[in-house]
């Protein structure tokens, strides 16, 4: 339809007007005049052909037909009117215009195209004219709506794609122009072209958006509905935005208890779906990942994993968060000894936190202090240190908004080091202590013999060398010399070892017995210390026992006092001693018990009863020689009714002690008048006891047979009974110390005789039998001479005051 027009064969009007084509201005004026235009016309629009500007005399309207050579008439007039054809009235509203040769059409059909002829005839002046008006008439067609066709509405990016500006109908040559209009409205031209279709050989996401096409001709131009291109794309790598935003070299860090938010997105379309992963396990769906109050243990890699669900594409982001928390608590400050205790180290710690928390030390300056450290050692030089001076250290940490600190003081141990040596039990060591407590730093201490020479090792607050036992130390010295930071020189004490010297002001002492007497021992040097120690005339251990020993202890002396002393237990060789662990001394001291000389014999001269009652009996004796006494004993015993007596069942029995040495008679009363007694007389002298003299009975005359049976049974009880006196006075003599012993014998009622006499008062003599006498033991209580009662007292400690219940064997030998 376009280029129906085109190629229209004039040739046969070339046939006979080519030779008069070649100029217009016809100057022979018998020639034709050829004039050719070209009119567009619009269908259904109206267009005016024109001939000539003044209406010609006679003209004629033909029509040739595109593709045809034939000429054909429309209108003609011959100056009586235009006469119209048939023909006309296919080529539109077809009307001569008055007073013109021109046509008018309206309502132009596609058919009126083609080459209209007006051949116009003109009667002038100068003869007949005759023109040949061509009027190439075109019929164009605007362009309709155009609407887009597209190859795929929804094309992946990277493919390739076309579109189409389809139009129904307008004349060529048509023009195309493309606009893109995006998401956000700006408006964009594409590409301008003269064909429809446009190729995009690599779809991009920036091709998302409406379009529209515009056709244009020479008579109008028409834009299409828009239409929405919808590219699929992605996931692109996801952008992951923490906040707050806080970056390492390692990744991004958060404060712990912080709220921290990850937000990922990765463009996409259809939108992306989002899933996050902690170290690999999935933990959240959503694009932003929030976690409230962020602990340490949340540490890790974060992946977001976005997916495009319709093109079934993901894409994944890791990122490396860490927490970042301070230590706990607060520093720590210590102070050391540094350079062989003559400089101080600084040492301040705080570990656990991350990062490290940073530390320095005041009043220092930052630059030789450790920074990022969980771990700052300072050295400052001691001796030029104050005493008391206080170090503080502070902490700071990126989590915390204000710092923290410790401090510590330096200072000297009050006074000076103090030694002392002592020995383990036994003197099997010997110890040798220094000390030096307190500071800060402490001092070191250590010890050194007397030419320096170091002993152990060295240590701080208290050294204690122990050295075995050994009188090789005796008279030696010990250094101890104590070291501080803080002190330029080093304090000492010192000590020297002694082994003891024991003296005493008399190395024999005689007493007569009966007395109390002292034994001194001085104990002139020693170190260590130690106590003096008395040893016996039996070289036993003398312990405290208030009723025979005595001690009294001072540092340097101790007195042993001896009490009541015996002639024949107390006499003999004692020693006192002292023992350290560096040697020992012992020192003897003989003492000598003097005893009283023996006092005269004595006799009996007159025994009698006073009355007839016979309860009381008057006593006179004399003494048979001269000598010293102090006084006399008087004893009584039974005399058995029977014919047999046995000696050794005879036990005599104080009737008065303590009558004064010159008393000669004495009365006894409160006897048993049925009974018969013995009576005998002994004189002593302080302790020394005498002979006792011959017993007697009282004379009674009526009945003779009496003396003899009594006479006989006394040769008998003579030994016997020298032996009892004897046990008897020992009793008296300790019934002190033996109260028991002497109530058992002068107290209780306790016969065991074999006889079974009965005595008229209610006191007992226990007499043992012969067999128990020389199985005795030995025992801490008196010696005794043979002829003796031996008194075994188990458990009974000599002496002592003691209110336990005893075991007491007596025994009673008769040697002869
Ligand atoms: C558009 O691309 C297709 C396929 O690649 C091709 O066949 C066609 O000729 C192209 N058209 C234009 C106008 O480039
Ligand atoms: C889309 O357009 C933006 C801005 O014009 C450009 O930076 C980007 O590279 C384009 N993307 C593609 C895939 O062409
Ligand atoms: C996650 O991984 C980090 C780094 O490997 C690790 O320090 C952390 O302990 C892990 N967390 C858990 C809960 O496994
Ligand atoms: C440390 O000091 C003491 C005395 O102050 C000295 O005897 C010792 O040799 C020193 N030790 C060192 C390793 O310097
Ligand atoms: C150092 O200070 C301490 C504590 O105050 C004190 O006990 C000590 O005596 C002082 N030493 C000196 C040498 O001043
Ligand atoms: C110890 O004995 C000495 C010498 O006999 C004497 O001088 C001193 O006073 C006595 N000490 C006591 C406490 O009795
Ligand atoms: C005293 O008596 C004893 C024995 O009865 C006797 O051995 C001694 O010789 C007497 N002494 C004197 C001086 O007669």
């Amino acid at each position: 339809m376009v280029r129906r027009l085109i190629g229209l064969p004039d040739f046969c009007w070339s046939i006979f007007i080519f030779p008069l084509l070649h100029g217009l201005e016809i100057l022979d004026t018998g020639e034709v005049v050829y004039r050719e235009t070209t009119t567009n016309g619009v269908v259904t629009q109206a267009v005016i052909l024109e001939c000539g500007s003044t209406l010609p005399d006679v003209y004629i309207w033909g029509f040739t037909k595109p593709g045809t050579d034939t000429i054909r008439a429309i209108v003609y007039n011959f100056g009586k009117g235009p006469k119209m054809q048939k023909l006309a009235e296919t080529l539109g509203d077809l009307t001569v215009i008055s007073n013109s040769a021109s046509l008018s059409i309206t309502k132009l059909p596609l058919d009126a195209e083609g080459l209209y002829t007006c051949q116009a005839l003109y009667d002038t002046p100068q003869g007949a004219r005759l023109y040949y008006y061509y009027v190439h008439l075109f019929v164009l067609v605007p362009v309709s709506k155009p609407y887009i066709v597209l190859s795929d509405s929804s094309p992946v990016e990277g493919t390739s794609m076309w579109m189409r500006c389809g139009l129904e109908e307008g004349t060529g040559p048509i023009n195309y122009t493309w606009e893109q209009e995006t998401r956000e409205g700006s408006v964009s031209t594409l590409a301008q072209t003269n064909i429809s279709v446009v190729n995009i050989t690599w779809v991009t996401r920036n091709h998302t958006g409406w379009y529209r096409c515009l056709a244009k001709n020479q008579v109008n131009q028409q834009r299409s509905d828009r239409i929405w291109l919808d590219i699929i794309f992605g996931p692109d790598m996801p952008q992951i935005d923490v906040t707050p935003y806080s970056v390492t070299e390692r990744g991004y860090s958060a404060l712990e208890r912080e709220t921290v938010s990850l937000m990922c997105q990765a463009s996409s379309n259809p939108p992306s779906q989002y899933v996050w992963f902690y170290n690999n396990s999935q933990v959240y769906m959503g694009p932003q990942l929030t976690i409230m109050k962020i602990l340490r243990m949340h540490t890790g890699h974060y992946a977001c994993l976005a997916q495009n669900t319709y093109l079934n594409t993901r894409s994944k982001k890791t990122i490396t968060l860490t927490v970042y928390y301070p230590p706990d608590g607060t520093p720590l400050c210590s102070i050391y000894p540094a350079n062989n205790y003559t400089d101080l180290a600084l040492w301040c710690f705080w570990e656990g936190g991350h990062p490290q928390a940073s530390l320095y030390w005041s009043p220092f300056p930052a630059g030789n202090n450790g920074q990022a450290s969980s771990n700052v050692t300072l050295i400052q030089r001691g001796p030029d240190t104050a005493n008391n001076s206080v170090f503080v250290c502070h902490g700071s940490h990126v989590s915390l908004n204000k710092s923290t600190s410790c401090s510590t003081r330096a200072w000297i141990p009050p006074g000076a080091p103090q030694c002392f040596a002592y020995a383990t039990r036994n003197n099997e060591h010997l110890m040798m202590s220094c000390s030096w407590e307190g500071g800060s730093p402490r001092a070191l201490l250590w010890w050194a013999s007397s030419v320096g020479d170091m002993q152990g090792k060295s240590e701080e607050n208290a050294n204690v060398l122990v050295l075995r036992s050994s009188t090789i130390y005796s008279g030696k010295a010990f250094v101890c010399h104590a070291q501080h930071p803080l002190l330029a020189m080093t304090k000492t004490c010192m000590l020297k070892l002694e082994a003891p010297v024991l003296v005493t002001q008399r190395s024999v002492v005689s007493v007569y017995e009966g007395s109390d007497v002292q034994l001194t021992c001085i104990l002139r040097a020693n170190y260590p210390t130690t106590d003096i120690t008395w040893y016996n005339n039996l070289k036993q251990r003398v312990v405290d026992m208030p009723k025979k020993y005595l001690l009294q202890r001072a540092a340097a002396w101790s007195n042993l006092t001896v009490r009541e002393a015996d002639g024949l237990q107390d006499s003999g060789q004692y020693w006192c001693s002292a023992t350290n662990a560096v040697g020992g001394a012992e020192i003897p001291i003989l003492l000598v018990v003097k005893r009283y000389p023996m006092p005269p014999n004595v006799t009996i001269s007159k025994i009698m009863y006073s009355s007839r009652q016979r309860s009381d009996i008057d006593l006179e004796w004399a003494t048979n020689t001269d000598g010293e006494m102090t006084g006399f004993i008087i004893e009584r015993s039974w005399a058995p009714r029977s014919g047999r007596i046995r000696e050794d069942a005879i036990l005599w029995q104080t009737a008065a002690v303590d009558l004064e040495q010159d008393v000669r008679s004495y009365r006894i009363g409160g006897l048993d008048p049925t009974g018969l007694y013995a009576f005998r007389i002994t004189a002593v002298n302080h302790r020394t006891i005498g002979h006792p003299s011959e017993p007697k009975t009282p004379a009674d005359p009526p009945f003779n047979a009496y003396p003899a049976v009594i006479g006989a049974a006394l040769v008998g009880m003579i030994i016997a009974a020298v032996a009892t006196v004897l046990f008897f006075m020992y009793v008296v003599r300790n019934r002190n110390n033996n109260p028991r012993l002497h109530d058992l014998i002068f107290g209780m009622q306790h016969s065991q005789s074999r006889e079974n006499i009965n005595f008229p008062e209610d006191e007992v003599v226990s007499g043992a039998e012969a067999e128990q006498g020389p199985a005795a033991q030995p025992s801490p209580g008196p010696s005794i001479i043979s002829a003796r009662p031996t008194v075994s007292a188990q458990g009974l400690p000599a002496g002592d005051g003691d209110n336990e219940p005893v075991n007491v064997t007596i025994t009673v030998m008769a040697t002869s």
